[in-house]
């Protein structure tokens, strides 16, 4: 059986350990693409002097720029084989830099990630993903210099990439359309317009499907996490962990590692002990784990999970006083109500925010960063990985548990209420941090339930202006569900959630809130064009499809709803069984500006 192994397997570890240590110090030497140490100060300084040797040569010569430009992409183009990374001249003044690390086909859609150091590449507008054709043989990188493009040949096809979006690291992510009828997958993007220059090239990067795929990694103290697509898993069910392992450094090297745990598709592994000394060791490296197959013929097999996970270049440096109380959420296009949300509930005592934002469209990256600006510490985490809350959940209680000892994971559309208390009378500025933090010294209690109340349209037909708080007035009469404040130091290490619960560890438990205490007021089922915005997108994200009856008895389907994306004749009566002014006339009276009751959130004025 098994038993004998873990420990030879350690012996080779380390053999192996060493191998690499000794192969990435020849590499160092050896390797010339900056890209490789971005963003080290080296490469800044090299990416510097690059740029300011053309801009001098470009201003000289203003009339040559052209004929320069392509036959300078020429000549990185013969370098790039020796660098592994393409170097393109635009225009004279503009460098950029960019590289495909991997890619990734969800169904309606394909992920790039990359690197780049210019900023422009940022700007979607500018960029195309480009495909190939089914029916060229040439070589695609002379096809690009030899500047191919959309009116002559179709060996190339230009099309708009769908969004550009930042990613940790320092790198982006650039989502295609899928490819058109006889093309494949992107391999590269480029300037629009300037079909000769192809910025980011996939070369040899294979296309990852989604179904199958370690898409995220992280270090929790003398462990790595790895976020895993296609294992096999059972909600709510421990998998055996003797079955996985984890491996780092794909390539020509590995190191592996055993598994500790594993539920859902989330593995936790021992680290190397190499990476347990020196964790800067283990920043940038890509991550994978294998799992074994039934034996055949009597042999054993591991299956290696394909990966474009990498542990993250920052570690999360452990706060000396931690925030009492944070909050973690996911969102898809909330840019109009996160303010009021982050805003009220700061108010109440939240110090910190994680967002992870689910591929959103709408101008929530700016509305974060004011919010930062204005000092609500909120920060945002792209989470472009489709149908996967619960890993989003885990993941972030890792990064939260340094700095916070309280985290509630809760939606943009949930707003805590503490109801009027004939002992502790109305709630005041931090009410809900004061009443987390009588639970910090608890040696048991690891989690906080709140009942939810769903609020219906209230009569209304048009979004509210003075916020969801103040709009929204009539709900259903008994509580559904609860949402929860978890303690991450009293989580179980298997990091097990289903629906926002968390498996506790031994020896914790949890504490349901009287209604009279606190309530959460969930505005549910708001006016129709907002709750119209999130069923399409549940049809987008594959969730159950609302055109498919099989689902129809789901407790996230609106009941009477039925199937069509068509407004009900009387939605803004539906959800509506009494009327609770509560957190209304709260709010109205003690957030409003004194002299012109202005809401903080209202930007309308
Ligand atoms: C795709 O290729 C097939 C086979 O050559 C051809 O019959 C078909 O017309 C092509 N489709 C398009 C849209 O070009
Ligand atoms: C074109 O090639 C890609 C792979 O390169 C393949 O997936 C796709 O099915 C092909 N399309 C057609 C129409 O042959
Ligand atoms: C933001 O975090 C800092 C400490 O990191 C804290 O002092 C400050 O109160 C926080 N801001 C809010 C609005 O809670
Ligand atoms: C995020 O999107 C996924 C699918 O893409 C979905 O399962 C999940 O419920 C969404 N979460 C939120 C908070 O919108
Ligand atoms: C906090 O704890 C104290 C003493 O244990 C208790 O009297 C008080 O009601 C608690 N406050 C809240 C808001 O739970």
């Amino acid at each position: 059986m098994d038993s004998p192994e873990p420990r030879r397997k350690l012996k080779t570890f380390k053999l192996r350990d060493d191998v690499i240590s000794e192969h990435r110090r020849k590499l160092k030497t050896v390797k010339l693409s900056p890209l490789r140490q971005f963003p080290t100060v080296r490469s800044v300084f090299y990416f510097f002097c690059f740029f300011l040797f053309f801009f001098i040569i470009f201003r000289r010569h203003p009339t040559t720029s052209f004929q320069r430009v392509v036959e300078l992409s020429r000549f990185s183009k013969l370098s790039t084989y020796k660098f592994d990374s393409v170097r393109v001249l635009s225009k004279f003044n503009e460098l950029t830099q960019f590289k495909i690390e991997s890619r990734v086909s969800f169904p309606d859609h394909i992920l790039l990630i990359g690197t780049t150091i210019d900023a422009a590449v940022r700007n979607s507008n500018q960029f195309e993903c480009v495909y190939r054709s089914n029916f060229s043989n040439l070589d695609l990188g002379d096809d690009v210099i030899k500047g191919a493009n959309d009116d002559g040949d179709d060996v190339i096809k230009g099309m708009n990439v769908l969004s550009v979006d930042e990613y940790s690291d320092n790198r982006l992510l650039v989502r295609c359309a899928l490819p058109p009828v006889n093309f494949s997958a992107p391999v590269g993007i480029r300037r629009r317009g300037l079909t000769s220059l192809t910025v980011g090239l996939a070369d040899d990067k294979p296309l990852n499907t989604w179904e199958n795929l370690a898409y995220e990694a992280v270090l929790d103290g003398n462990t790595a996490v790895v976020f895993v697509k296609g294992i096999s898993h059972r909600q709510g069910k421990e998998s055996d962990p003797r079955q996985f392992r984890c491996h780092f450094g794909l390539g020509e090297y590995m190191i592996t590692s055993r598994a500790v745990t594993a539920a859902q598709e989330v593995v936790r592994c021992a680290l190397p002990r190499s990476m347990v000394m020196r964790p800067e060791k283990a920043r940038g490296v890509r991550t994978t784990v294998s799992f074994r197959m039934p034996r055949v013929h009597g042999r054993v097999n591991h299956v290696l999970v394909p990966s474009v996970a990498k542990i993250p270049g920052s570690v999360f440096s452990p706060k000396v006083k931690k925030h009492e109380l944070c909050v973690c959420t996911m969102l898809w296009n909330q840019a109009h109500s996160i303010r009021e949300w982050i805003t009220y509930h700061s108010w109440l005592g939240v110090e910190k925010w994680f967002v992870y934002d689910n591929n959103s469209d709408d101008e929530i990256k700016t509305v974060i960063e004011d919010l930062d600006f204005e000092g609500y510490n909120v920060s945002r985490h792209v989470w472009p990985w489709i149908k996967t809350q619960e890993a989003g959940f885990s993941h972030c209680a890792i990064r939260a548990q340094s700095e916070c000892n309280w985290v509630s994971f809760m939606d943009v559309d949930e707003f805590y209420y503490f109801p009027y208390n004939p002992v502790s009378g109305f709630p005041g500025q931090g009410s809900l941090r004061t009443l987390v933090s009588n639970f910090t010294t608890s040696s048991s209690i690891g989690e906080i339930r709140t009942s939810c109340h769903s609020f219906g349209p209230s009569g209304l037909t048009s979004r509210p202006k003075q916020g969801v708080t103040v709009g929204y007035t009539c709900r259903l009469q008994s509580p559904e569900r609860h949402k929860s404040i978890i303690r991450p130091d009293a989580l179980d290490t298997n990091l097990m959630n289903v629906v926002h619960h968390f498996h506790l560890r031994k020896g914790f438990t949890f504490i349901d809130l009287p209604q009279n205490t606190a309530i959460i007021n969930h505005y549910k089922y708001q006016v129709w064009e907002v709750f119209r915005a999130k069923f399409y997108r549940r049809v987008a994200t594959y969730v159950a499809d609302w055109k498919d009856n099989q689902n129809e008895g789901s407790r996230d389907r609106a009941p009477g709803l039925g199937t069509e994306p068509i407004e009900p004749p009387d939605w803004r009566l539906q959800f509506c069984e009494v009327w609770d002014t509560g957190l209304r006339d709260f709010v109205l009276a003690n957030l409003g500006d004194v002299t012109t009751g202005v809401l903080p959130w209202d930007r309308s004025m």
